[in-house]
């Protein structure tokens, strides 16, 4: 157990890193390590068909689909136009990242940033597959964004802040990489109470539970680095395999720079 934030950073890239070498090598050893490794729940197709619409994940690999670990649909309620420029914290394997690619176009661009080297092989993987050059995936932690300040419309994001231990951070970088006017889409998980997981449960944390705040915490650090009009909405409460309520819910979080 620990709170030290480089120790959670690394039981984190440890168990994404397991999920996606299950489904870049495919030894039945990996692919179940990665089936118990994700943040929603084990890695499969039935698990991403209840977040995502049959018609969304026609057509991509079946490893982008399969590995995704995400709690929510960010591109399918982001408005994403032609020619936008979308940057995805915490791309995984990289589904969102290429279905904003589809609704951006040619004219759009879209980088996936992950801190987990094998989850980007495998986002790359697949989109060498799609043949995407819309697309790029860079190293990195959302706490200290390698891009320059004002260089994206969009940013989205599906079950990562949660596990991020400095989320002030994470949005201050998100703010500053916006252009104004520019707006963040994300799901994430929320804490339905204050009396959560230990905090010093790493496990826990990489399990995306003892890492999600609460509401009035979440809109008060969105709020405190300049984001306005923040809408924050309950989806999906989380229960443990034996069906008891985990004080955590699935929540889609909207919120804009001001222009
Ligand atoms: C729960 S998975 C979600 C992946 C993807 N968004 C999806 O929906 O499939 C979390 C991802 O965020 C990455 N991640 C977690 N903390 C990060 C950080 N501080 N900086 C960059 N990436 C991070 C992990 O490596 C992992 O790929």
């Amino acid at each position: 157990m620990t709170t030290n934030s480089e120790e959670i950073k690394e039981l984190v890239r440890e168990r994404y890193g397991a999920r996606a070498r299950g489904f870049i090598e495919l030894t039945p050893a990996q692919d179940a390590a990665a089936g118990d490794s994700g943040c929603c729940g084990p890695a499969d197709m039935e698990r991403a068909l209840r977040i995502y619409t049959e018609g969304q994940v026609a057509g991509l690999p079946a490893e982008s689909v399969a590995a995704s670990a995400g709690c929510g649909n960010p591109t399918a309620l982001a408005g994403l136009k032609p020619g936008e420029r979308v940057l995805d914290l915490g791309s995984g394997g990289g589904i969102d990242c290429f279905l904003a690619a589809q609704q951006v176009g040619e004219t759009g661009h879209v980088i996936g940033l992950d801190m987990t080297q094998d989850m980007l092989d495998l986002a790359r993987q697949n989109q060498a597959k799609l043949g995407l050059t819309n697309v790029e995936f860079i190293s990195g932690d959302i706490e200290n964004i390698p891009l320059p300040d004002a260089t994206v419309d969009v940013v989205i994001s599906n079950c990562v802040v949660c596990l991020s231990p400095d989320k002030d951070a994470v949005f201050r970088e998100t703010f500053r990489l916006l252009t104004p006017g520019g707006r963040l889409h994300i799901s994430d998980m929320m804490a339905l109470s204050t009396t959560g997981p230990a905090r010093a449960d790493a496990e826990a944390w990489a399990s995306c539970i003892a890492g999600a705040e609460d509401r009035e915490t979440y809109l008060r650090r969105l709020q405190a680095v300049g984001f306005v009009d923040i809408q924050m909405e309950e989806e999906k409460m989380r229960f443990d395999d034996d069906g008891v309520p985990m004080n955590v819910a699935s929540v889609k979080v909207v919120a804009h720079k001001p222009s």
